[in-house]
């Protein structure tokens, strides 16, 4: 075969809190996403104790699809999208996260949304949790700090996948659930746990927090496999992981020793959700660094129950790690005198993500050897400044990222065997970033006129990438 499959899934990718807006309408609750203030290129955002004048939240309005969506799955449909990767805001079904009873009116709001996108030929592939939680579960309890926690999202996703099992089939628990491994978090941001270190720690304090936060949050993404599964075997369930490929900078022994614990750090969430265990070089490290992780039999079991079926993950850049004296660096401390810097090779964008490509075939060939299951690339994309001055907006460095991307994972298929589920470009319409809160780190194909500060008339309008991408799926990604 050197084609594609007939039925891949080709699509687009975004995220509720991103999107949609409409943060305190129909009965939705304060979600963390809420609370997180705008930032900028190379400044971060804040997250503030609730809503507090005068800062600006980007999430509040977003991009308004939550009233616009019939006009944006129009766009959708005139791309050729076969699926469209979206989340379950779990504040608008329960508002606070411990309440026993869900919020109807954001479970009918789903049920319209995934109406509207079947009626138009287009599948939705959903995340539970996507970067956010009820805000009074990251407040009261401390995310998935409390154990307890796990029991809600149970709770949360056999709500909704109970109703909308006759309407989608592909799931994935948490969003890039191992973006919080490397423990050097900053103050004042959330762990993908819901988690916030508001006082110093150590950061050998702050990494067992992290690491038996996860491990909580790994057994509720087990649960609602199970619970999912039970519902309708049919559902196809996956985690979702961000795959960053750090290379050894030079052929030093220790610095592949040092790419190899750089990398086990972050598969140390795909070799649980997909082998159902903890792996041997977490519990060492863990006996060595004196961590005391509360993980019973019974959640042993849980694990082992709850594996995946496939792995949706995000791959944006690559990473460079040496041991070398002479070169500067970011310190880390996965391995003696290691750090992290920058590849002389690839080239950056705007935002210093380092571009690479045949990092893509690299990442799908590893881990496709690792796990043998299949992969589903659910985000890739290019975040650029756009000059709105022509009609269409020309972006074509946008087709430039995008198109390496896609010639690199079609080797990997056709060349390499690795089985490929489909491809959902990051941010298919733009949207408010999550790392800086901008509008303008624009990936769409689709753009939307609202800038920074929040002013625009929400108009969406065509790319060059939107032409572009449609013939891509037209072709079955013959004509990139
Ligand atoms: C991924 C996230 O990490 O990267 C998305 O799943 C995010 O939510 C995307 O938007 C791009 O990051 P950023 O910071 O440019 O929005």
């Amino acid at each position: 075969m050197n084609k594609l499959q007939k039925d891949f899934l080709w699509g687009g990718a975004v995220a509720a809190h991103q999107i949609e807006g409409a943060w305190n309408l129909a009965g939705k609750g304060l979600s963390i996403a809420d609370v997180m203030t705008s930032g900028g290129n190379g400044i971060p955002r804040q997250v503030t104790k609730g809503v507090k004048a005068p800062y600006y939240y980007p999430n509040h309005e977003a991009i308004d699809f939550y009233h616009r969506y019939p006009e944006d799955i129009a766009l959708f449909k005139e791309l050729g999208l076969k699926v469209f990767r979206t989340s379950i805001h779990w504040s608008r079904i329960f508002p606070l996260g411990d309440e026993e009873m869900p919020n109807e009116q954001g479970l009918q709001y789903y049920d319209d949304l995934f109406d509207r996108l079947l009626d138009n030929g287009i599948e939705p592939v959903i995340t539970l949790s996507h970067f956010e939680m009820p805000y009074h579960l990251a407040e009261a309890y401390g995310g998935f700090r409390d154990k307890r926690v796990i029991e809600f999202f149970a709770h949360y996703a056999e709500t909704v996948m109970k109703r909308f099992k006759d309407k989608v089939k592909y799931w994935m628990t948490f969003n890039e659930i191992n973006n919080q491994a490397d423990g050097q978090h900053d103050l004042h941001t959330w762990t993908n746990s819901g988690i916030l270190f508001e006082h110093e720690a150590t950061q050998s304090e702050k990494e067992a927090v992290i690491y038996q936060a996860s491990i909580n949050e790994l057994i509720a993404s087990a649960r609602a496999v199970m619970i999912g599964k039970s519902i309708n075997p049919e559902f196809q369930i996956g985690c979702m992981m961000a795959y960053v490929p750090v290379y050894p900078f030079s052929s030093k022994p220790e610095d592949q020793m040092a790419a190899l614990k750089v990398m086990n750090r972050r598969f140390f969430y795909s070799d649980i959700h997909v082998r159902g265990k903890v792996p041997t070089y977490a519990v060492k490290s863990w006996q060595q660094k004196g961590y005391s992780i509360d993980l019973s039999d019974e959640e042993k079991e849980v694990l082992q129950q709850g594996t995946v079926d496939f792995i949706g993950f995000s791959y944006y850049m690559s990473g460079t790690v040496t041991t070398l004296e002479k070169l500067e660096g970011q310190s880390i401390t996965d391995f003696d005198n290691s750090k992290m810097l920058t590849n002389p090779y690839v080239s950056s964008s705007d935002w210093g993500w380092q571009i690479d490509p045949v990092g893509l075939r690299y990442t799908l060939n590893i881990v496709y050897e690792r796990y043998g299951l299949p992969l589903f690339i659910v985000e890739n994309g290019f975040g650029a400044y756009d000059d709105v001055h022509e009609e269409p907006i020309q972006d074509q460095y946008r087709i430039d990222y995008l198109a390496a991307h896609i010639h690199q994972m079609k080797l990997a298929i056709i060349e390499d065997g690795v089985d490929v589920l489909g491809y959902t470009p990051w941010g298919i319409i733009d949207i408010v970033s999550f790392g800086s809160g901008e509008m303008d780190k624009r990936y769409g194909m689709i753009y939307v006129d609202k800038d920074n500060s929040g002013e625009g008339s929400l108009k969406r309008r065509k790319k060059a990438s939107f032409n572009w991408y449609q013939k891509v799926i037209a072709t079955n990604g013959e004509d990139i």
